[in-house]
């Protein structure tokens, strides 16, 4: 299904013009909701154009023309940005003119504030003064083509594109006009497709470093930082330069984070290799390392300036990661997405195949959903804890496997499983639905037999959990496909469940 294009625009003929001509070219309608507002005599209010524009964004492929004053609400502009692909035709004259001038000068600065984040935001911003009708609609249906994921971060809001054969198009691309590039790999991921990425950089002329890690998260270290910088400095990388951190998630948390502390944070891009890196690493802007003591214990938050996730490199990711990634993938369509759990449940032997399409959409939903409740929850605040559904338990099970005997994303499969059936046993999950998805996770390669392990010891690292607030654990339950909800459940009574789950 094509996602709708939303041009947003401050009225300017040119807009109409563009949506168009791009909606010839893709045979399907535009509607327009520019001319439905406004000062004139019964023209809607901004709040029953905002409802018409939910409603259109609903809809399959066609050209939705807005105002630009529609996606000022952050829960409006993140609805868009997931169901549609939105560009927004910069212009900034008719801008101002059409900011309301009524008003406070504090309200005027909200509102110009909210604007520049619908620029900000957006999955593409085109300057409609330079450019010209030709060049624009050029450039929209190249952005509506890509059909990429955008992650709203305000200023550092970027866009995860999912596809095949995207790596070497698009070096020349997210490399831009960065003086020096730093690629950051593992020893595998270089020697299997290295010359994806670096064919490309040596085509652009421009100096480039690479520095490859050890394979493993034992490789997750300051040593490694270091290592990066090391290169850097040699190969003189500034604060227009770019690091590429191409590989799975250790290599990409070590690149971000040596590419945020490089020079107190210089642009880069993540390439990501593995399942487990492109559905739930390349959201978020989580970078950093492991010390011998705790896993991720420094970071920082630094965005990606883009994601590049090209289906092509997950042929050849070993079995046991990419079944563990899954099981992130299955929690995702559990907290956001029925239709990615039926798709899942529908496509398994594909899945298995590694079929770039069917991976592909997985890929997409995944961050889709992730990139929804990250926006509506940028600091942490609580609605980004429901991402958490599986872990409590998995964490505990995780620590006890010492971090050999089951990887993240098993440890999360059995976790989900006793989310399951505590869900069941409070009335907030169906014993279909807990069915169901244990059946997956099974089909999908992932362990669910929980009796295997010491569940009384499992139950004493619950209490150890961050999320614990006093003799209470916020926990979270599965009520119906894409549907969850958090519960404060005495520690107590929760460690009583987990004893007995065997
Ligand atoms: N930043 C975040 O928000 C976030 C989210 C989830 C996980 N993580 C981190 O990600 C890490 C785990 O990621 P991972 O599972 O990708 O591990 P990884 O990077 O160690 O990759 C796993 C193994 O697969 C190999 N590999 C990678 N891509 C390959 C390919 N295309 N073909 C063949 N082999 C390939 C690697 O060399 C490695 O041996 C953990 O350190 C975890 O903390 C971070
Ligand atoms: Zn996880």
């Amino acid at each position: 299904m094509q996602r709708p294009l939303v041009i947003v625009s401050p009225p300017i003929p040119v807009a109409g013009v563009v949506a168009q001509r791009v909606a010839r070219r893709g045979a399907v309608e535009v509607v327009d909701l520019m001319r439905r507002g406004g000062s004139r005599p019964g023209a809607e209010g901004p709040g029953a154009i905002r409802e018409r524009f939910l409603c259109e964004l609903r809809g399959e492929g066609r050209v939705i023309l807005a105002p630009t004053l529609v996606l000022r609400r952050r829960e409006t502009r993140l609805a868009a940005l997931d169901r549609g692909v939105v560009v927004a035709l910069d212009f900034p004259v008719a801008s101002l003119a059409t900011l309301e001038t009524r008003g406070s000068e504090a309200e005027l600065e909200d509102a110009r504030a909210a604007e520049s984040l619908v620029y900000e935001e957006a999955h593409a911003c085109l300057d409609a003064e330079r450019l010209d009708e030709d060049a624009l609609t050029a450039a929209v249906v190249e952005t509506w083509g890509r059909d990429g994921v955008a992650v709203a971060a305000g200023g550092r809001s970027y866009v995860v594109e999912v596809g095949t054969g995207l790596l070497e198009p698009r070096i020349p691309e997210v490399v831009g006009r960065a003086p020096v590039v730093c690629v950051v790999t593992d020893s595998t991921v270089e020697g299997l497709h290295g010359h994806r990425v670096l064919g490309p950089i040596g085509a652009l002329g421009r100096p480039a470093a690479t520095y490859v890690m050890e394979p493993g998260e034992r490789s997750k270290t300051l040593d490694s930082v270091v290592g990066v910088w090391g290169r850097a400095a040699e190969a003189g990388l500034d604060r227009g330069s770019v690091v590429l951190g191409f590989g799975g998630g250790v290599v990409t948390d070590t690149a971000g984070f040596a590419a945020a502390t490089w020079m107190r944070g210089v642009r880069w891009v993540a390439l990501p290799t593995t399942l487990l890196a492109m559905v739930d690493a390349s959201v978020g802007g989580k970078t950093g390392v492991d010390l011998r003591e705790a896993k991720n214990a420094v970071g920082a938050f630094w965005q990606p300036s883009a994601v590049v996730c090209d289906m092509d490199t997950l042929r050849t990711e070993p079995a046991r990661g990419f079944s563990s990634a899954l099981a992130e993938v299955i929690k995702t369509a559990l907290i956001g997405d029925p239709d990615l759990l039926d798709l899942v449940e529908g496509s398994v032997g594909r899945i298995a195949c590694r079929e770039p399409e069917v991976l592909a959409e997985i890929v997409h939903r995944s961050v889709r959903v992730k990139a929804r409740i990250v926006g509506l929850d940028e600091r942490e605040g609580g609605l980004r804890a429901v991402l958490n559904l599986g872990h409590t338990i998995g964490h505990a099970l995780e620590t006890l496997g010492q971090y050999e005997a089951l990887t993240h994303g098993e440890a999360v499969s059995l976790g989900l499983v006793a989310a399951l059936r505590i869900g069941e046993s409070r009335g907030a999950t169906s014993s279909d639905l807990s069915a169901r998805v244990i059946a997956l996770l099974g089909r999908v390669g992932l362990p669910t037999d929980l009796s295997r392990w010491d569940l009384e010891a499992a139950a004493r690292l619950v209490g150890h959990d961050k999320k614990r607030a006093g003799d209470r654990i916020r926990f979270v339950l599965a009520r119906a496909p894409g549907e969850v909800g958090v519960e404060e459940i005495p520690l107590a009574e929760l460690q009583g469940f987990v004893g007995r789950l065997g």
